[in-house]
């Protein structure tokens, strides 16, 4: 009996059949997720990557209340046209502290991975407000209540504790400080020493323009943080050391 005529008394029996595949899929799987159990640590460590300030992580949680991810992916793929649009190709470090990521190809706007610094927090804010004001047949909505909404650190706390619970590496010093850390952000009179050394590069400025603390000011500063963490100008894939 040829491997054909074998394998076609497989094919004529749907039980036979059935019971084979399960089994092909089971040591398949096996194969490929019990390595990963072993392994201390998936993700290549890269030098630069920090834990969220409080403000950023703040900004984050109003990105994905607002559904922002419904148009935008953080993922720029390795493929030369996203490279040339976007910049580097992400790191899987660059997304190690998102609970959760903003994988993904939907796209009908732009990737955002790297669009910490590419505009002003004027333009930001401007864009936000009334994206048809920059791009006339923008589908993006209005996002200017966010100026109106004004926030505080009642919860920071918890949410640092929440987000140590998943593995960020919040420590006891960052969770303690994170309502004057919060606040020290967006005033750029305060002492923000502090914020430096636990939070290295953190932006402080006030992001809005106005006096109040707003969510605006929270989503920009996490707008204005994403994909600076790592300097690629020094940066080397662990392949081509
Ligand atoms: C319905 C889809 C949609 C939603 C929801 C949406 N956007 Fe957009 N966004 C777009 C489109 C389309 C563009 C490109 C045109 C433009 O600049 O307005 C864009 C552009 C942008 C840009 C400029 C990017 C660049 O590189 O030029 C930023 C920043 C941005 N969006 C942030 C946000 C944020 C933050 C939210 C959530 C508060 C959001 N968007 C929600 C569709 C959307």
């Amino acid at each position: 009996m040829g491997i054909l005529e074998k394998h076609g008394v497989i094919e004529r029996n749907a039980t036979l059949l059935l019971v084979s595949s399960l089994l092909v899929v089971t040591v398949g799987g096996i194969v490929e997720i019990a390595p990963l159990f072993y392994l201390e640590n998936t993700i290549e460590k890269v030098e630069g990557v920090r834990p969220y300030t409080p403000l950023e992580i703040t900004g984050r949680q109003i990105y994905i209340r607002e559904g922002c991810y419904n148009c935008h992916s953080q993922m720029i793929r390795p493929m030369r046209d996203e490279v040339q649009r976007y910049g580097h190709y992400s790191l899987a470090a660059e997304s190690m502290y998102d609970h959760p990521f903003q994988w993904g190809s939907k796209r009908t706007g732009p990737d955002l991975a790297r669009v910490g610094g590419r505009y002003s927090d004027e333009w930001q804010v401007g864009h936000l407000t009334n994206p048809q004001s920059v791009v006339p047949e923008s589908v993006m909505p209005k996002y200017g209540f966010l100026l109106n909404a004004t926030i505080d650190a009642t919860y920071i706390e918890d949410r640092l504790k929440t987000e140590a619970l998943v593995g960020v590496p919040y420590t006891a010093e960052m969770i303690a400080a994170a309502q004057a850390d919060f606040v020290a952000q967006v005033d750029p009179n305060a002492d923000s020493s502090g914020l430096l050394a636990r939070y290295p590069k953190a932006q402080v400025r006030n992001f809005d323009g106005q006096p109040e603390l707003t969510e605006m000011d929270a989503l920009v500063a996490y707008l204005q943080v994403l994909g600076t963490m790592v300097d690629f100008s020094t940066f080397q894939p662990v392949a081509s050391r």
